[in-house]
């Protein structure tokens, strides 16, 4: 199977597990100190999320079980969140649905053509490292179609200190069924030298997240 389908077959299968990896529940369980560090971790980009006040209406891609959706609506007028799978987008709308601000699009992002300049932001978290190098550039002038004259964008993923060679990862399930995935880790100067984007980067205190913040070049 292409590995963008086992990509979103993964993240469909993973739905009713996903929640665990964010609190680090269950198989996903750290000591004390580590989990610690996490929390504060997410906090921190959380934080910066605010400072940055994603208002007015609002594009989430790979929107997923709602983690940040539900951050999101504490600033934004209305959020379009986009993903593949409705497993994920059920999960998303029992956290998010009773704002009344979030319509939930079941559409592969590769495939779906957002409104020309409809947003004023486009928000995604742990996506950019799902995109294969191939459909980069496709994929940023897709966020600058959808943007606004004053659009911007805020961006959160995995952080890994190296450049890991290689773009793919096996996952398993706790079921054992296994996933070819893309997970390509980005650091903050190869995000700021994104073609047609003024982008500034951060990585959190320990190290676990990175996010970026910006507007297409006009
Ligand atoms: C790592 S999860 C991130 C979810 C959410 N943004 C978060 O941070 O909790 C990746 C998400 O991408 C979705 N996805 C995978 N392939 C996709 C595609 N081709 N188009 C749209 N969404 C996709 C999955 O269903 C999953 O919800």
């Amino acid at each position: 199977m292409d590995i963008l389908d086992q990509q979103r077959d993964y993240y469909r299968h993973r739905a009713p597990e996903y929640d665990q990896w964010w609190r680090r529940e269950g198989r996903y369980t750290l000591d004390e100190q580590a989990r610690q560090d996490w929390e504060q971790d997410i906090a921190e980009v959380a934080r910066a999320l605010d400072t940055f006040a994603p208002t007015g209406d609002v594009l989430e891609l790979a929107a997923g079980t709602g983690w940040w959706t539900e951050r999101l609506t504490r600033h934004a007028t209305h959020i379009t969140a986009v993903d593949a799978n409705t497993e994920t987008l059920d999960l998303n709308r029992a956290r998010t649905g009773a704002t009344g601000k979030v319509t939930y699009r079941q559409a592969d992002i590769f495939a779906w053509n957002p409104p020309e300049s409809a947003f004023d932001t486009v928000f995604f978290a742990y996506w950019l490292s799902h995109v294969p190098a191939e459909r980069l550039a496709a994929f940023w002038a897709k966020v600058t179609h959808a943007l606004r004259p004053a659009g911007r964008v805020f961006l959160i993923d995995s952080y890994h200190p190296d450049r890991v060679p290689d773009d793919r990862q096996l996952r398993r399930l706790s079921d054992g069924r296994e996933f070819q995935i893309v997970k390509r880790y980005w650091q903050p100067t190869e995000l700021e030298a994104t073609p047609g984007w003024h982008l500034t980067a951060g990585v959190s205190t320990h190290r676990q997240i990175i996010h970026a913040a910006g507007a297409p070049e006009r």
